[in-house]
């Protein structure tokens, strides 16, 4: 169990934690379980298009959306499915709202951890005992997305603990549907997957525990997180002592 548990329904709302657990359902978390889940042994998670460019490279492949579509010049889109076999090493991927999320939870919490739905039971059994967890939903452009609400709500009511105000309330919105493709689908970020043809992803992302892999950040600047499916603690361009608790420990 936990020692206390809260939702951010956006990235604004994060405040300093332990342990952040960054969720866009739909799509660039599912897309980076299903990526290292495929083999592809690492995804550099970049903050906007230009630093997704410069980091192309032998071993690499560019992955990544705007306006849910596919960038120009890049290898893949924003499609999961797409990523389920590994030509290259490394993945190098740019989202509207999930990269930045998980960069933006770096910075707030000592470790970061990246959950679907799809390795929902994998999130479950790697969150350490005793501590003080946020789950951070990505949103969609700055706004509560039902989608990363809902896989909030079914953390919250997994994993226990103390829950703050916003971890009921994800816990009781999770309650209320009957099965996980029902908020998908109903959801306005499934409606502009719908609007481009990409409606099979929403099916794809809302199946659960389907992959064995825990995605955590390993190593963080402003502009690139490194995720990957490793046991190891962030080294980063920060000091050893995370900033949350450095912050806690000055009281600033
Ligand atoms: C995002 O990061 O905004 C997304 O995952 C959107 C998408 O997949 O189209």
């Amino acid at each position: 169990m936990t020692a206390s548990i809260d939702v951010a329904f956006t990235p604004a709302d994060v405040r300093d934690t332990e342990v952040a657990v960054v969720v866009d359902v739909l799509r660039a978390s599912s897309t980076i379980v299903t990526a290292l889940a495929a083999g592809w042994r690492q995804v550099l998670c970049a903050a906007d298009v230009d630093t997704a460019r410069e980091l192309r490279g032998p071993g690499r492949a560019l992955a990544g959306e705007q306006e849910c579509k596919p960038i120009e010049g890049f290898d893949y889109g924003n499609s999961p499915e797409a990523l389920q076999s590994a030509p290259e090493a490394e993945l190098v991927l740019c989202t509207t709202n999930g990269t930045p999320a998980i960069i933006a939870a770096a910075d707030a919490a000592d470790e970061v951890i990246v959950a679907a739905l799809l390795n929902l039971d994998a999130i479950l059994g790697a969150v350490p005992e005793g501590s003080e967890v946020t789950i951070v939903c990505s949103g969609t452009d700055g706004r509560f997305a039902l989608e990363d609400a809902y896989l909030a709500g079914r953390l919250v009511h997994r994993m226990g603990g103390k829950r703050t105000d916003a971890a009921l309330a994800a816990e009781q919105l999770a309650g209320s549907y009957p099965d996980s493709l029902t908020p998908l689908g109903q959801s306005a970020d499934a409606a502009v997957l719908k609007a481009t043809g990409q409606a099979a992803d929403t099916v794809f992302c809302a199946r659960e525990s389907v992959f064995d892999v825990v995605p955590r950040v390993t190593n963080v600047d402003a502009q690139v997180a490194t995720v990957s499916d490793k046991d190891k603690p962030m080294d980063q361009a920060k000091p050893l002592l995370g900033l949350s608790v450095l912050r806690r420990t000055l009281s600033v």
